[in-house]
């Protein structure tokens, strides 16, 4: 082989630096700058020079990110400075607490000081301790013990936002950059989907998933699993190389940090960090006083469940440098920082019992009664279980002690079960066979994970359902009427369907439990004022199988009117937007149904009116705003785009998705863009959202 030509080694430093540059935009700031498609061309021109020159291949090049052999074990590695742990506080008392120590501790300080802290999200991860020398990376090690920890820098090296080599020049000669490897919610699903595709175990928790990617011993696992880190604080950092890491080590004893300072702040240093290529949370963020964190905790914990990662509480960091070195350590955590931890997403309960539910459409959900637990912040007492399916893979029982999941707002659902812990003489559970409702059969297609009950709506629960669905705020919505009255109303057979609604009398309400005149006469004002209404809403408050708000819009915006709906053959309904074949079926088949269309029958009678959408009715209704063309554009703040349209709609006006010389009107929220432009050059009338508000009102 020929040794590579001047001119090749060039290509390749430049290479080198192009990829490392598109791989900082893309994993650490998160902003890609060029197609992926690109960036594999250059990747795969790189190997192959490499593979023809494989004297030119550096340890730093980014193709040997992946490391070849697997290690026979990790090796230990000793930390310089141990890596500390950190205290935790539960409640703003105890915050309070916190903020209140330090001013004690610290002399000269007033009452009323307001420390300058740095509040970043707690991540729910693995800590990790990274080694430059020269700014290359040298060795990369678990946490451990605090003080002893694992040598996994094959597997580190894999994780792409992890620099091998750090950006710009005026980083110090030793650099240990701390931070956590975490695995992202979206990659920890897609991993998992594909694992159960491929019939191979899943990953438990994202947590977990991390922990046991980076202690593969073959790196190639490592590499294939998604893992991110944030840098949230450094180590040992020196100057000169040999000499100063003795000196540190010797000036560094378990309680002392003394290394060179980076920067008077954690927040400045973070930004030298990333300066340097690493990869520091967005969330970050300083704050004026101890009330400040508190905002911030509630702020980040309203937002953790957009994130995609999991966290576990927030870290407060006194920001000043000089501050924390005089408030220094107790034992092995930092008196200057503390963890103010969120409610556990996950507890442990006891199961007691497995319901069957029937929901609106004779869906039957089995559903867990659990000892109260306070998890996700609430006291939950039930939970889904989904499927049978679901109750058979983790082959759930009553008495056994399981893992409770309460992430955000969504509902609580039981995760797994804790199989050691299970009594003695539990049973498998069995499907029911008939409805627990009404026992009526039950079915269950090949296909399809859910057991549905055949009773339609002579089931009691279906009725239920349906009612409190018709009910709810984006149907008819009637105010007051609750899920509990209207179990009330049915259990006491003062109505069997919807319909029934608008035959109740102030007399019948008022004779029910918990209800009195007053509240009874405010029911029978919310039912008069339902009956005006729109067609998409009416339709959605039917509650056919697998028509929502937005299905319910498209056919009303579609078919203008209730009979042509009804008439409709599933052919005609499949030209609607989003209606597939299925849907179609449902719809179809949820008409023909006599007494689906008795209901509708006796709805009318009672009064239930809306405006006919289709564009002959518009005119011959003589409507304000008929022949008139609306487009809106921009972000709207004084109302959703979806009510301006249905208001418009009702006045007769047609509101169209772009701007042609057909348009009337342009309304124009913040941040319009390329309609507006295109409304200016053809000299349409353009207005803001206060003359839109005004224009709107003029009809009310
Ligand atoms: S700082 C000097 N910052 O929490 C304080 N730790 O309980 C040392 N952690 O082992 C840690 N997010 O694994 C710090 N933004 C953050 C963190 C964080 C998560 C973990 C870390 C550490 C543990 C301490």
């Amino acid at each position: 082989m020929s040794a590579p030509a001047p001119t090749i080694k060039k290509e390749v430093l430049a290479l080198r630096k192009q990829i490392n540059e598109y791989s900082y935009l893309y994993y650490v700031l998160d902003q890609p700058s060029v197609p992926d498609a690109e960036y594999d061309r250059l990747f795969q021109r790189l190997q192959n020079l490499e593979q023809q020159y494989p004297e030119l291949i550096t340890e730093d090049s980014p193709t040997q990110r992946v490391g070849d052999k697997p290690l026979p074990h990790f090796e230990p590695v000793e930390h310089q400075l141990p890596m500390l742990s950190l205290g935790n506080v539960f409640d703003d008392q105890e915050l309070m607490a916190f903020d209140q120590r330090l001013k004690e501790r610290l002399e000269g300080i007033s009452e009323d000081f307001e420390f300058d802290y740095t509040c970043e999200p707690k991540l729910d991860g693995l800590a990790v301790s990274l080694w430059y020398e020269k700014g290359k990376l040298i060795r990369a090690a678990t946490r451990g013990d605090g003080s002893v920890g694992e040598n996994i820098t094959q597997n580190i090296r894999t994780i792409a936002s992890v620099p091998l080599t750090l950006r710009g020049k005026d980083f110090p000669s030793v650099l240990e950059v701390r931070g956590e490897v975490i695995m992202p919610l979206g990659g920890f699903n897609a991993f998992n989907k594909q694992a159960q595709q491929r019939g191979e175990k899943t990953l438990v928790n994202p947590r977990n998933a991390a922990a046991g990617s980076l202690r593969q011993l073959d790196s190639k696992v490592t590499a294939q699993r998604p893992l991110d880190i944030y840098c949230y604080g450094v180590g040992v950092v020196a100057n000169t190389l040999a000499q100063d890491k003795a000196s540190s080590v010797e000036k560094n004893n378990h309680a002392g940090r003394e290394h060179l300072p980076l920067a008077d702040s954690h927040r400045d240093m973070l930004k030298l960090l990333a300066s340097w290529g690493f990869k520091i949370n967005p969330e970050t963020k300083t704050v004026k006083g101890i009330y400040a964190v508190k905002d911030y905790y509630q702020q980040l914990l309203n937002k953790r469940p957009t994130l995609d990662y999991d966290i576990d509480g927030i870290v407060v960091k006194v920001d000043k440098i000089k501050l924390q070195n005089q408030l220094g350590f107790v034992s092995r955590a930092p008196r200057w920082a503390v963890a103010y931890k969120f409610p556990a997403q996950e507890e442990i309960t006891r199961l007691l019992d497995i319901d069957f539910q029937v929901g609106r459409t004779g869906a039957i959900t089995p559903v867990a009664r659990l000892e109260p637990v306070f998890v996700g912040g609430v006291t939950v007492s039930n939970a889904t279980l989904h499927n049978m399916d679901e109750i058979k893979r983790m082959d759930v029982r009553p008495g056994d002690t399981v893992v409770v999941l309460r992430a955000g707002d969504v509902i609580p659902k039981v995760a797994r079960v804790i199989k050691e812990r299970r009594p003695e003489n539990t049973k498998a559970v069995v499907s029911p066979a008939q409805c627990p409702a009404c026992g009526s059969d039950i079915e269950q297609l090949e296909d399809e994970a859910v057991m549905r009950c055949t009773g339609g709506l002579f089931c009691p629960a279906q009725r239920k359902e349906s009612i409190k669905h018709f009910a709810s705020r984006k149907a008819m919505d009637i105010d007051g009427l609750g899920d509990k009255l209207v179990e009330q109303l049915v259990d006491e057979g003062l109505i069997a369907n919807v319909a029934d609604l608008y035959g109740l009398s102030v007399e019948s309400i008022a004779a029910l439990e918990r209800m009195g005149q007053k509240s009874a006469k405010n029911l029978l004002t919310a039912l008069e004022k339902s009956k005006t209404t729109t067609l998409a809403k009416f339709l959605y408050a039917l509650g056919i199988r697998e028509v929502g708000e937005a299905t319910a819009l498209n056919l009303a915006q579609h078919f203008g009117s209730l009979d042509a709906i009804v008439s409709a053959s599933e052919e005609d309904l499949l030209e609607v937007n989003d209606v597939g074949p299925i849907v179609a079926a449902h719809i179809a088949h949820f008409f023909a149904q006599a007494h689906n269309r008795e209901v509708i029958q006796a709805l009318k009678q009672a009064g239930i009116v809306w405006l006919d959408l289709s564009p002959q009715a518009r005119t011959d209704l003589n409507l304000p705003l008929a022949k008139q063309t609306f487009v809106l554009t921009g972000s709207l703040t004084l109302m959703s785009r979806q009510l301006a349209k249905e208001k418009l709609q009702q006045l007769g006006a047609k509101v169209s998705a772009s701007v042609s010389k057909n348009t009337d009107y342009v309304v124009a929220g913040e941040s319009a863009g390329s309609k507006l432009d295109k409304a200016i050059a053809l000299g349409i009338d353009i207005i803001d959202e206060e003359q839109f508000e005004k224009l709107l009102n003029q009809y009310n």
